[in-house]
């Protein structure tokens, strides 16, 4: 196995619209030698940030598409076109390799097609890429669809925010007050020569200059500190948890957020109770909270039903609803290829019946502090003014922040070039006098 072999392999089920590049990829980095595997992982990446550039030349140069059941041909397209158009691999390298994997996939009849595409974009590249330049897919590097949406609703920040959703993002860390400063955290990272700083609105927060293996930082087996965006760091800030209250996260996994609450909560009168959906997915709540000593109550259920519910009502409940993830795109590159625009509307459609339900589980008094790592209003802000709209006892609470912009009901962030991600946030206390 090598790793434009496991690249292919990592990559022809997203193709087929099954999967999700992190997990597909976790799978394989398990087969991939020790060395070739940070090449595995640029490739991987690299072929879907690059997504719908590679795309629009392999049409131009393809005359046929290929069938569902080639999908592996079409990875390996796509994989050589990446290698020639964006990495510095000696392109006899590049072209040769790539080449060589059709026999690995027993269909030596793909041989003369991929060598010949590749050689064609070796010889075409200039004037194609000058020729594609009016498509706007390929200008911007990101689905039409998405672009049309994005221009739609935020006229003045779309091209911004696409230059953004292509560079690499800064990891970020959350420091366990429980157990460190962020002062003596920062001093440790010195120490151990990483350059980072602050984050400029989390109190918590810790960007690396670049990225690192956390599991070989000083500190982080023993819980000293969590990777987590900036802007999902502001969640537990804004669920602000007290003594005596009780509290669901009602999305949980991986954790994070239930996790950042637990750590701001170490006299341990407040109630956490977390929610998922996904068995496997709360397994890793799990996992996160040995490594931190931590742990609550938790459900493995449906937000949209109560079947999981003990019938005893919550001062608040953080909703960090399943979403587009179009916040996150480059972190998740392969949202490029794998959210399609009528998602948008389903998506929308969850997010409603979640809010409704959970509503039914508030005090009165209590609050729904509503968060989503999307972009789209469709999914933030004009779920939260709907809901205002149709129910009497629903008040919206202004969140006064420096972050990110004020919209109507909420506040809006958008993916920020060595800072934070995309996310929305807003706070909805229920009134029924
Ligand atoms: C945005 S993620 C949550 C991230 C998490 N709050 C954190 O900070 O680590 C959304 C989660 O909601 C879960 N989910 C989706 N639909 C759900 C539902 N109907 N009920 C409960 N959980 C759901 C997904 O499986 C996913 O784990």
């Amino acid at each position: 196995m090598n790793a434009r072999l496991l690249a292919v392999k990592t990559l022809a089920p997203l193709l087929c619209d099954s999967g999700a590049l992190k997990y597909s990829l976790q799978r394989h980095l398990l087969d991939c030698p020790e060395n070739q595997k940070p090449l595995l992982q640029q490739i991987c990446y690299g072929s879907m940030r690059y997504y719908p550039q590679l795309i629009c030349i392999i049409n131009k140069l393809v005359n046929k598409p290929l069938k569902t059941k080639d999908a592996d041909i079409q990875a390996l397209l796509l994989i050589g076109i990446y290698q020639l158009f964006k990495l510095r691999i000696p392109e006899h390298a590049a072209i040769s390799e790539t080449v060589e994997i059709c026999k690995s996939l027993n269909k030596p009849w793909a041989t003369s097609l991929v060598n010949a595409t590749l050689r064609n974009f070796q010889r075409k590249q200039s004037a194609l890429v000058e020729q594609l330049l009016s498509d706007n897919s390929f200008k911007y590097n990101h689905p039409q669809w998405f672009i049309e949406k994005l221009k739609h609703n935020w006229p003045d920040q779309w091209q911004a925010i696409l230059t953004a959703n292509d560079l690499h993002p800064p990891l970020t860390l959350r420091t366990n007050l429980n157990k460190v400063s962020r002062e003596t955290l920062l001093k440790k990272l010195q120490q151990q020569e990483i350059a980072a700083k602050k984050t400029e609105f989390s109190i918590y927060g810790i960007t690396l200059e670049k990225p690192t293996d956390v599991n070989t930082l000083e500190g982080f087996s023993a819980g000293e500190f969590s990777v987590q965006d900036e802007a999902a760091q502001l969640a537990a800030q804004l669920v602000d948890p007290k003594p005596g209250e009780t509290i669901l996260d009602a999305c949980s996994a991986p954790g994070g957020k239930l996790l950042h609450m637990l750590e701001l909560s170490p006299d341990k009168t407040t109630t956490f109770k977390g929610l998922e959906l996904e068995p496997h997915r709360a397994e890793r709540i799990i996992e996160n909270f040995q490594r931190v000593q931590l742990d609550c109550e938790l459900y493995v259920g449906d937000a949209t039903n109560r079947e999981w519910w003990d019938g005893k009502l919550f001062d608040k409940i953080l909703l960090d609803a399943p979403c587009s993830a179009t916040g996150v795109i480059r972190r998740n590159p392969d949202i490029k290829l794998l959210r399609k625009s009528e998602d948008i509307h389903s998506i929308a459609k969850v997010q409603k019946a979640i809010l409704e339900n959970l509503w039914g589980l508030l005090k009165n008094k209590g609050r729904i502090i509503y968060a989503t790592c999307s972009i789209f209003p469709q999914e933030n802000e004009k779920i939260i003014s709907s809901f205002i709209r149709d129910h009497d006892d629903a008040r919206h609470i202004k969140i006064d922040a420096q972050w990110g912009s004020r919209r109507e009901h909420g506040r809006q962030l958008f993916p920020s070039a060595d800072a934070h991600d995309g996310f929305y946030y807003a706070i909805i206390e229920k009134s029924s006098d």
